[in-house]
């Protein structure tokens, strides 16, 4: 089979996929307070389906796999998913995004298992405020997550802060004196309004360029950075004599639309060609047959827009295509 090149020159090397739509947190904007309707277990893909997906994506040309949720370990014995995945001729690359609640314990077994990279998320480094943004779990666990992902050698690890205006744009200062203390990358998100583009999001979007503002009025200097590992939409800064370096991801203020190379697999069986838009193929018509799973990922990339239009959404404007339903928990990120 060819590779995945899209109608608009695309080369899709990359695909995401989400084992689970359960999650030991509610970030508030990710997933409401009460849930959502979680997908009953006995139709999430198996392990086996997952791997076969990607065995047809492999022979596509995907190289780079993420493992997202929900929260993805929740999902019992996930390191055996990474076992089969990484055995999978072409893949070269599995990463994880977590919240790190679970990571502790698991850091070893996953890394053992072949995971290469990993993710995690951290918006505050306030244990109160922690309670208020992801609702349940400690962010002392989060911390010894990390802590431990170091100690098993994970090299390097990114931490994911999304910004909200008036809840944790004030640690953005604390948040890089980390990076310039620790060998962490840390990675600040735009807030993004999937499944949910009302008021609240609106009145909480934080463009990333506070952040460089933040970072000149405390003296820091930076440059660019164009070798961490990782494929994903970050334009990324060292700082220079810190230990660590930091990351924007600003989807809405500089859309990173033009260089997108990756696919999206949903815990349902869903492929999603962009994370914003309604379009999705059921994988499940295609399983058993390796033929037919290489047509149906070409199928989804026919079906993958130019960009998603977040800013128009911002601002209000017309849309070309419908927004997704799913609430970013549902799809992985
Ligand atoms: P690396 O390979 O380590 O660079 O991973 P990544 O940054 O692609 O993955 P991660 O799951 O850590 O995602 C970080 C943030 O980027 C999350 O908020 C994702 O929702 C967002 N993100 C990842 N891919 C896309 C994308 O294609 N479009 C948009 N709009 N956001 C994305
Ligand atoms: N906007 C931006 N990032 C989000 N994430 C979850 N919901 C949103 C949102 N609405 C992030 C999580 C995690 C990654 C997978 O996506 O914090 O780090
Ligand atoms: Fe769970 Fe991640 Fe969503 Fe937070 S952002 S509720 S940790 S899936």
């Amino acid at each position: 089979m060819g590779t995945l090149v899209d109608r608009f020159g695309r080369e899709h090397n990359y695909l995401r996929i989400s084992v689970t739509d359960r999650c030991n947190l509610r970030c508030v904007y990710c997933m409401p307070e009460e849930g959502v309707e979680f997908t009953d277990t006995s139709n999430l893909l198996s392990f086996e389906q997952i791997a076969e997906v990607v065995r047809s994506a492999a022979s596509c040309g995907v190289t780079k796999l993420r493992i997202t949720g929900g929260e993805p370990l929740v999902r019992k014995d996930l390191d055996q998913l990474i076992r089969m995945l990484a055995a999978i001729p072409g893949i070269s690359d599995i990463s994880m995004t977590t919240n790190g609640i679970l990571l502790a314990q698991q850091a070893e077994a996953l890394r053992e298992a072949g995971l290469n990279r990993i993710n995690i998320s951290l918006d505050t480094l306030s244990s109160a405020r922690f309670k208020f943004i992801a609702r349940r779990g400690e962010l002392r666990r989060v911390l010894d997550g990390i802590e431990a992902a170091g100690r098993v050698g994970f090299d390097p690890i990114k931490l994911n802060c999304v910004l909200l205006r008036g809840v944790n744009e004030d640690e953005i200062g604390d948040f890089l004196q980390m990076a310039y203390d620790q060998p962490l990358h840390v990675r600040f998100i735009e807030y993004m309004p999937i499944g949910h583009a009302d008021e609240n999001w609106r009145k909480q979007y934080l463009p990333l360029t506070r952040v460089l503002e933040v970072a000149d009025e405390r003296g820091l200097r930076y440059r660019t950075r164009g070798d961490i590992s990782g494929s994903g939409p970050s334009d990324n800064y060292e700082i220079v004599g810190g230990r660590g370096s930091f990351g924007l991801i600003h989807p809405i203020s500089d859309e990173f639309c033009k260089r997108c190379n990756r696919l999206r697999l949903t815990a349902d069986g869903y492929l999603k060609p962009c994370l914003y838009w309604m379009e999705e193929l059921n994988v499940r018509q295609a399983l058993g047959s390796q033929e037919e799973m290489e047509a149906l990922l070409f199928k989804a990339l026919d079906l993958k827009p130019e960009s998603h239009e977040m800013a128009a959404t911002l601002a209000g404007g017309a849309l070309s295509h419908v927004p997704t339903d799913r609430r970013m928990s549902q799809i992985g990120g």
